[in-house]
This record gives structure tokens, sequence and C-alpha cells, in this order.
């Protein structure tokens, strides 16, 4: 099915995982705004629940079922992911299958991660507007280091040698390039700026250079920039207002997004779409499990939220993703938060904040509509 063509109004279902630690929290909370969003705007969405934690893994053996990947495909609109990791899976088995599973197999190529400071008071680095950080990562998604191509020779003695291989194909990396310049155009963004370590890695990262200035050399209108990616980091501290839209390959995205997290106020904020357009795509806090916080009520909800809203403005409902971003901006700027931005809301208190304030907005668009406004 093609999730994304409003003519279709089938319902649409969304498998909700919540995975382990807080992601199950946050999942929570996010299924409190979807749902609040899915009532007031009158969206057709159908949340099922699907528990593959690590508790299901290591009673079952079980990660990623049989024929999970062809059903999600065929049968469903998106995915949303809490987190996955647990201390007692050190091997990260289960979260491998299911996440990196979910992103490889259904060839979700764009991992698109905004960095977007949406109060100047979050933000660690001195003197910034909020305006200042406002920055789109497309982190390559099924390729680079990711493939998990390699092996141990003679390991465990001292003569051990270890391969990781990465790989770099011509297809992946021209797809991705051409969706970071497709979405700038979209969106009225000024600059594309690729980043790699040619200067290192002579093989792949030539290839990231040579399709950069190809797909470049199609969108005049947008300007292309080059950053090793060393400077990207120091660059991304100093002068985060000089930079816009950025593309990248999938370590390297995995690696300045965290950082691009840390301007925005921290992983509590972060959020990501996993897309391959016109398929089933996934989304999900850029935060990981945080075993720590599980079930404590400090975890910050706000970057399975705001997925959230990536999620539905994917699935055509622009009107209620806007209106989920609001909530979120407005709570911020209030204080209404949790301890990571120096507030004392539990998780839930945050989530029934924002589903309330999604309630009202869309009370509020009615009235405007019935106004003839
Ligand atoms: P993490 O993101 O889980 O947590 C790092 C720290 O960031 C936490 O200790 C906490 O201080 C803060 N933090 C993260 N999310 C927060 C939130 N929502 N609210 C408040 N504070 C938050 O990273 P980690 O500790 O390196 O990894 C823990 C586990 O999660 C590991 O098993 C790791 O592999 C896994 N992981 C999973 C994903 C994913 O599922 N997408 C992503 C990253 C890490
Ligand atoms: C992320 C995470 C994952 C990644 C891990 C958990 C496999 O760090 O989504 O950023 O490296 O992509
Ligand atoms: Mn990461």
């Amino acid at each position: 099915m093609n999730p994304t063509d409003p003519r279709d109004r089938r319902p649409q279902r969304i498998a909700m995982l919540p995975g382990d630690g807080i992601g199950k929290d946050v999942t929570a909370e996010a299924v409190k705004v979807i749902e609040t969003a899915a009532e007031a705007f009158g969206l057709p969405l159908v949340l099922e629940h699907l528990a593959w934690d690590a508790d299901r893994y290591l009673a079952t053996g079980e990660t990623l079922p049989a024929g999970a990947l062809e059903d999600f495909r065929d049968n469903w609109s998106a995915v949303f992911i809490g987190a996955y990791g647990d201390p007692r899976v050190p091997d990260m088995k289960h979260a491998a299958d299911i996440l990196l599973g979910i992103r490889f197999g259904l060839d979700l190529y764009i991992n698109l991660r905004p960095i977007k400071l949406l109060d100047a008071r979050l933000c660690p680095l001195k003197e910034r507007r909020d305006v200042d950080v406002d920055i789109v990562v497309f982190r390559e998604n099924t390729e680079g280091a990711y493939v998990n191509i390699g092996g141990n020779f003679k390991r465990g003695t001292a003569d051990e040698i270890a391969v990781q291989d990465e790989i770099h194909t011509r297809k992946g990396v021209e797809r991705i390039v051409r969706a970071a310049f497709e979405y700038a155009v979209a969106h009225g963004r000024r600059e594309v700026l690729m980043s790699d370590k040619s200067n290192v890695m002579r093989y792949g990262h030539d290839l990231w250079q040579r399709c950069f200035r190809e797909v470049a050399a199609e969108y005049p209108q947008i300007e292309a920039r080059h950053m090793f990616v060393d400077a990207l980091a120091m660059q991304m501290v100093l002068h985060p207002e000089k930079l816009d839209v950025i593309v990248t390959n999938n370590m390297f995205g995995d690696i300045i997004t965290d950082l691009g997290a840390a301007l925005q106020g921290g992983l509590g904020v972060a959020a990501s779409a996993n897309l391959h357009p016109g398929r089933t795509s996934m989304f999900e806090p850029v935060h990981g499990s945080a075993p720590k916080y599980a079930g404590t009520g400090r975890a910050n909800p706000v970057g399975a939220v705001l997925s959230s809203a990536l999620m539905l403005d994917t699935l055509g409902h622009a009107e209620a993703a806007r209106s989920i971003e609001e909530a979120v901006a407005d709570s911020l700027r209030q204080g209404q938060t949790t301890p990571d931005l120096g507030g004392s809301l539990t998780t839930s208190q945050v989530g029934d904040l924002l589903a309330a304030a999604v309630a009202r907005a869309s009370q509020a668009t009615a009235v405007t509509r019935r106004a003839g406004r």
C-alpha cells in the first residue's frame, strides 16, 4: 500500500513498538497525544501494540517475527518505536534485529533528524536565539558502517585480526543526496551541506564526492557545500546558525545527531523519521532506552511526541502535526518539562498537558472554520 496517498481512505494502521526501558514510558505518552489528535482532527488512525521487548526475547528467543516485514510493508501505514536496549541483552541482539531489521528490511533509506531549538534557554551554547539552531540532517540509513560485514580471524589470540567493512553504493548515496536536495527545494531551504571524511576514506567517500557534485548540479537554486565531518562537529558548536540541510553517511549521521540533540536541549527532545517515500515508514525518538530512568517518571516524552508529529505529517495529517509541534513548543517555553530540562513534571504529566493542548487547538481551529475565517 502507499500510506501517503490521500485518495486511500482506508484506516491507517500504526504498529506501536514501545521496546524497552524508557521506550515504554515515552510511547505511552505518544499514544495519548496521537489518540487525542486522531479524535480531535478526525484522523483514520488505528494504533495496535506489539510487545516485542527484551522480556519476550529472553523468554522465547524471538526477535522480529517471521513475515513481520512483509506484513508491515503490505498492511500497515507506519511503525512507531520507543527505544530498544536492555542490560540483560549485552549484544543488543533483539534491538539489532528489530530496529535495524526494520530500517534495512523496509529499505528506509532516509533517516530524517531535525535539529530545531524550540526555546533558546534549552541551548547549552552561550547567547543563542532559538532561530540560530534550525538544521535538518539527512542520514543515510541502509548501508555504510551498519551493514555488519566483516569478521574476526584468530579470535581471542594475540594475533587476532578484526575486519569491519563499510559499504557505499552508487544507488544508496545518490538517493539520500537527492532526498536532501528535494527536501531543500520543498521547504525553502538555502543550502545542502555534504559531510564525509574523503581525505582519509578514499574509496567510499570519493563516491560520495562524485554523487554529491552530480546531484547538486541538478539543483542550481540550492547552494551545495562540503565539509569534513571533524570540522562539521566543531561548526555545529561554534556556528550552528550557518548550517541548514546536512546530508551524510550512516555512522556520521548517528554521531552528529546526538551532538545536534544536545543543541536542542538534549536527547529527550530529539525526533526522527525513517523514510522511503510512498512506503510504510518508521518513526522513533533519537534517544535510547536509558534503563536507569525506566519507570521513574523522569523520561522526557517530547522526542517521542515530536516523532509522532513527523509520523502524522508523513501520513498526510499536516494540521494535526503542526498542532502537536506547537503544543510542545508552548510547553517548553512555559517550563512545563521533565527534570532533564529543568522542570519538575513527570513523564505522564507532560503527556497529559500536551494532549490537552492538542485538543484545545483543534477546538479553536473548528471555531475559526465555523466562523468562516
Ligand atoms: P540513551 O539515549 O538511552 O541515554 C543516554 C542519557 O541521555 C540518559 O542516561 C539520560 O541522561 C539521557 N536521556 C536519553 N533519553 C532521555 C529522555 N527521554 N529523557 C530524559 N533523559 C534522557 O543512551 P545510552 O545510555 O547510550 O543507551 C542505553 C541503551 O539504549 C543501550 O542499550 C543502547 O544501545 C540503546 N539505544 C537505543 C536506541 C534506539 O532504540 N533507537 C538509540 C540509542 C541507544
Ligand atoms: C540511533 C541509535 C541506533 C543507531 C543504535 C541503537 C543501533 O544510536 O538510532 O541513533 O546507531 O542508529
Ligand atoms: Mn544514535
